[in-house]
């Protein structure tokens, strides 16, 4: 495996099978209370630039229970938020810590950050992705449906980094995938095409009925993500109709499951009544960031 998980295009789908199943084992070992220590005496470092509940708790948390220790950095009070270039802090950082986890703003921070440290540097969201969110998400697919790999995923709402991240996951795993963004608001053109040569197999709509037709499961996420609150009275225009709601639920599959990476925004891009409904299995989502985590960083930081 890659020494850093920057991307889900940094791994080849064995690499994700085998986090899927030590995701699993050490989900019931956590479960059953079974300790396992597999980074016992281990640092990793955390830097957030932006906000976070999930992930700097699920790290935090994740990195106890295996043994070791994590250290939470807000970027502007460290040297960073004053100029101190990336690639020496992550030089210096390397000398400290095992591994290093950063949510940042600029991907190619990120990627200049990891072409810099010695230990492994895990992405927790940038602008551009957000793949330790999408090995959750498809891990509780597999908790909830038969054959992860055959089924039709659909994306309703902003062509955002969790949507690069699901066009990513869908060149890796081979998945169908329909995105529906409104006009201007689709995803990279890039990693489509990328995604696209390699053989995948996505259909991108304005039309969010489309993409529900017949799907498994359904994905949304907020429409102005963070560093776009700015934009947030524009967008919640544009988006009018992209929301996951009971009418565009009956157009799915009656078996389908509904996602959300969350924070969610309640009424705005999926209602309250379907967050809570019987189908959103938002919440095991949530949780299973701490297991499926746990086994990015034994694997990662194994030494
Ligand atoms: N889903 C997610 O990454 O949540 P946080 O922003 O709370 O970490
Ligand atoms: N697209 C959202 C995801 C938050 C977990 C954002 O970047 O703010």
């Amino acid at each position: 495996m890659n020494k850093d998980f920057l991307a889900l295009s940094d791994w080849t789908l064995e690499d994700l099978e085998s986090i899927f199943s030590l995701t699993r084992e050490l989900k019931q070992k956590q479960k059953e209370g079974t300790p396992h220590p597999l980074l016992k005496g281990q640092t990793l470092g955390m830097i957030f630039e932006k906000s976070s509940t999930r992930t700097r708790v699920s790290f935090e948390v994740g990195m106890f229970q295996l043994g070791g220790h994590a250290l939470f950095l807000h970027s502007g009070t460290t040297q960073m938020g004053r100029g101190e270039p990336i690639k020496d802090t992550a030089r210096v950082m390397s000398g400290y810590c095992d591994g290093v986890m950063a949510r940042t703003y600029s991907h190619q921070a990120l990627e200049e950050f990891a072409q810099n440290s010695y230990v492994p540097v895990i992405n927790g969201l940038s602008d551009l992705y957000h793949p330790c969110q999408l090995v959750a998400d498809i891990f509780t697919v597999t908790e909830h449906k038969e054959d992860y790999r055959n089924l039709k995923y659909c994306w309703i709402g902003d062509g955002n980094n969790m949507a690069n991240s699901w066009i990513n996951a869908a060149a890796l795993v081979g998945f169908e995938l329909r995105i529906a963004s409104p006009k201007g608001y689709e995803p990279d053109k890039e990693i489509v095409a990328l995604a696209k040569k390699s053989g995948a197999k996505i259909l991108l709509t304005n039309d969010p009925r489309e993409a529900a037709a017949g799907a498994d499961v359904l994905n949304t996420d907020v429409w102005a993500s963070m560093g776009q609150e700015s934009e947030q009275q524009k967008r919640a225009k544009a988006f009018t109709g992209f929301q996951i709601n009971a009418d565009i639920l009956k157009l799915a599959d009656p078996e389908a499951v509904v996602m959300h990476c969350l924070p969610a925004h309640r009424n705005e891009e999926i209602t309250d009544e379907v967050v809570e409904g019987p189908q959103s299995i938002i919440f095991n989502e949530a949780e299973n960031r701490l297991h499926a985590q746990k086994a990015i960083l034994a694997t990662l930081m194994a030494h």
